[in-house]
């Protein structure tokens, strides 16, 4: 047997691996799904399409027309039917896009530290991922994003594609609306695809309100957007996401998408255009699951919330209102969100101090082994994450209250 050259190098994602291994017991804190209900109109759609007798069918491998209404409809800019794709998960716009627009060879610039599946991608692609270091809190920094690719081009590597990724996964950073504006300029410039990955975009927390988004700034030629329903929307198993972009780009990775998976599963899709159709109550309700669960932080571990704050350079709210110690499901308001501006739900924390960076997966482990408590090495993001843990928020807050207190002491003294 042999096993192709490009899948060679690559392994099981970092995040599950955390999983491998962890005793009975164990509170996971690592991954990055929402653990809170899924919304009813969501469910009202499953469950009327298991009562309804007859065949299942393949969906329309375009999609539906209803969901490519519905995801033009929450777009913010015009759009006609051939400037959307759907997709299995914007991970499968991912993985359509870069086979449809990524030459082996090339250079693909991706965030450092930045969503694993980026690298694994460009690798599966046979081209180079090469990774740009972030400004500070994770944003998006013009200047760092052409140093890497000034880099690329002068080690004889055309770049193909460039990712940008806000609110950002694992650091919570953005992007503003003249950084995305001189991305596309540069992108444009030299003839690579932009994808601007806004799969968190919607969970948005505090008086900041919505982060900017590429197509509203800077025109829809500027690039591709994706989206999703697995975050903000509250339902990753659908697996239904999309890409939102010029018809010219799309049109090539639809093929990829076609021969890989025929179209996302009907169910799914019904469910998510109901989902879709219903953003007016479901953003607004998930952006309080989310803001709570900051408050629980707050509430819970207030000096981890401080630390990683102070290393972002983010102004902080001052100590919780409550008295710092566990108070189960009341958390005090104020101090995790709604007087700061958040998004995502993400604690990007720097290792305790005397800790050696270079240990950061041995660091996490033992936290994992002694604490019962899993977080994803930041390393595991790139070589840029050493030094940091990827907290996440997003699961039941009882799991996140009892997972931030076993995580909490390692911080003491
Ligand atoms: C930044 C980012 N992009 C894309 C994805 C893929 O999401 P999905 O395929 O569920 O839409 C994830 C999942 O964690 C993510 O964090």
């Amino acid at each position: 047997m042999t096993v192709a050259a490009r899948v060679g190098g690559l392994a099981v994602s970092p995040i599950r691996r955390m999983a491998v291994g962890a005793r009975e017991g164990t509170v996971s804190l690592a991954l990055g799904e929402p653990g809170w209900p899924m919304p009813a109109p969501a469910r009202r759609s499953l469950e009327h399409q298991g009562r309804t007798g007859g065949p299942l069918p393949y969906g329309p491998n375009s999609s539906s027309p209803e969901l490519v209404a519905a995801v033009a409809g929450q777009h913010g800019i015009p759009l006609a039917p051939e400037e959307v794709m759907v997709t299995s998960g914007s991970q499968a716009a991912l993985f359509a896009l870069f086979h449809a627009h990524v030459e082996a060879g090339s250079a693909v610039l991706v965030p450092d530290p930045g969503f694993v599946a980026y690298r694994s991608l460009a690798q599966l692609c046979q081209a180079h991922p090469v990774g740009y270091a972030l400004g500070p809190g994770g944003a998006l920094d013009v200047d760092l994003v052409e140093a890497a690719l000034g880099e690329a081009l002068r080690s004889g590597r055309p770049v193909s594609v460039v990712v940008v990724n806000h609110p950002a996964n694992p650091t919570g950073g953005l992007a503003d609306a003249e950084s995305l504006r001189r991305l596309a300029e540069l992108c444009t410039r030299h003839g690579a695809v932009l994808v601007s990955d806004e799969v968190y975009r919607d969970l948005w927390v505090g008086a900041g309100g919505q982060p900017a988004g590429l197509h509203e700034v800077a025109g829809l030629a500027a690039g591709v957007v994706l989206g999703s329903v697995s975050k903000a929307f509250g339902a990753p198993g659908l697996r239904v996401g999309w890409a939102v972009g010029p018809a010219e780009l799309l049109a090539p990775a639809r093929v990829v998408h076609n021969a890989m998976t025929t179209a996302p599963a009907r169910p799914s899709q019904d469910a998510a255009t109901a989902l879709l159709t219903s953003a007016g109550e479901v953003l607004p309700a998930a952006r309080r699951e989310v803001a709570r669960r900051w408050e629980v932080l707050a509430e819970v571990a207030p000096e981890l919330l401080a630390l990683a704050d102070a290393v972002a350079g983010r102004p902080h709210p001052g100590p919780a209102a409550g008295t710092g110690s566990c108070s189960g499901q009341q958390p005090a308001a104020g101090a995790g969100s709604r007087s700061m501006s958040r998004a995502g739900f993400y604690l990007w924390l720097p290792l305790p101090a005397g800790i050696d960076p270079a240990g950061t997966t041995a660091f996490a482990l033992r936290v994992r082994d002694e604490s019962l408590v899993t977080t994803v090495p930041g390393v595991a993001f790139g070589p840029r994450g050493a030094g940091f843990l990827r907290v996440s928020l997003g699961g039941p807050v009882e799991e996140l209250v009892e997972g931030l207190l076993r995580l909490a002491p390692w911080w003491e003294g």
